[in-house]
């Protein structure tokens, strides 16, 4: 069977993880958290003393984006790769509201795009890939057989990263998990370098009030077809 390339981009929290784990999963594809890399590289500039509330030293990330070695480790465990940091795994430690408040700044810099962009082309070269992000069927998998566009509203999508973000332990508020979704949708979605667009031959998915399975039984049957029609 002939293998396809999967794009799903959109916003936060509209379930373009998930989703896309699951149809991984359920294809015996690869799939590849392009977020996971944009939050690596804040979490190095956090640790290396490059990004703070008040100062973010640009030039100096840039200088050292080579210092900087992602990958990712399939868990059989938990059923999908987690991402390294310098051979560190930093899936749990880039997920924190305080790495969201600073990704969207990280992400609007073209160098740390042209390098992680780079590294998901040849993670995709063979096919059979499923990837989310928010440039994956515009900028890094132009020619995708099927490309996803996710949206859902923004109080809706603030709620799921909220009760996430509490059932790992965080504290944090609902307001301000609700700021950072739309303070990173407004940058995401304006900055020059890759911004976040529907592709013209994007399928767009309001799932505002889909179920998880609701949402999973839709693309799947997305996907079949896109891949019969490569047959
Ligand atoms: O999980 P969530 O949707 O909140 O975010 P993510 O997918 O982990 O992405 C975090 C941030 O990385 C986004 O808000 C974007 O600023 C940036 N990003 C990007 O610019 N391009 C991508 N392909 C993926 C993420
Ligand atoms: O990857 P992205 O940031 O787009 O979203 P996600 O991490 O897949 O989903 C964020 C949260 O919303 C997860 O806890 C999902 O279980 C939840 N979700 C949901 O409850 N219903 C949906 N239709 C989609 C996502």
């Amino acid at each position: 069977m002939n293998k396809i390339t999967i794009a799903i981009d959109g916003f936060s929290s509209t379930g373009k993880s998930t989703v896309a784990k699951q149809l991984a999963k359920y294809l015996g594809y690869v799939y590849v958290d392009s977020g996971a890399m944009y939050r690596a590289v804040t979490y190095y500039a956090m640790q290396n003393g490059l990004i703070s509330k008040d100062d973010f030293n640009v030039e100096a990330l840039i200088y050292q984006l080579d210092n900087i070695n992602i990958t990712f480790k399939f868990n059989e465990k938990l059923g999908f790769a987690e991402v390294y940091l310098n051979n560190e795994n930093i899936e749990r430690a880039i997920r924190t509201l305080e790495v969201s408040s600073f990704v969207s700044k990280v992400a609007a810099i073209s160098e740390v795009r042209q390098k992680l962009v780079e590294q998901q082309q040849k993670m995709g070269q063979d096919k059979g890939v499923v990837m989310d992000g928010r440039d994956i069927g515009t900028v890094v998998f132009k020619d995708a057989e099927l490309k996803l566009y996710m949206i859902a509203s923004a109080e809706k999508r603030a709620v799921r990263r909220f009760d996430e973000l509490i059932e790992r332990g965080d504290q944090v508020l609902y307001e301000d998990v609700l700021k950072n979704v739309q303070e990173r949708d407004h940058i995401d979605s304006t900055r020059e370098d890759s911004p976040l667009v529907k592709a013209a031959d994007a399928i767009e998915i309001d799932n505002s009030d889909m179920t998880l399975d609701e949402q999973f039984d839709k693309i799947l049957r997305l996907a079949k077809m896109t891949i019969e029609d490569c047959e």
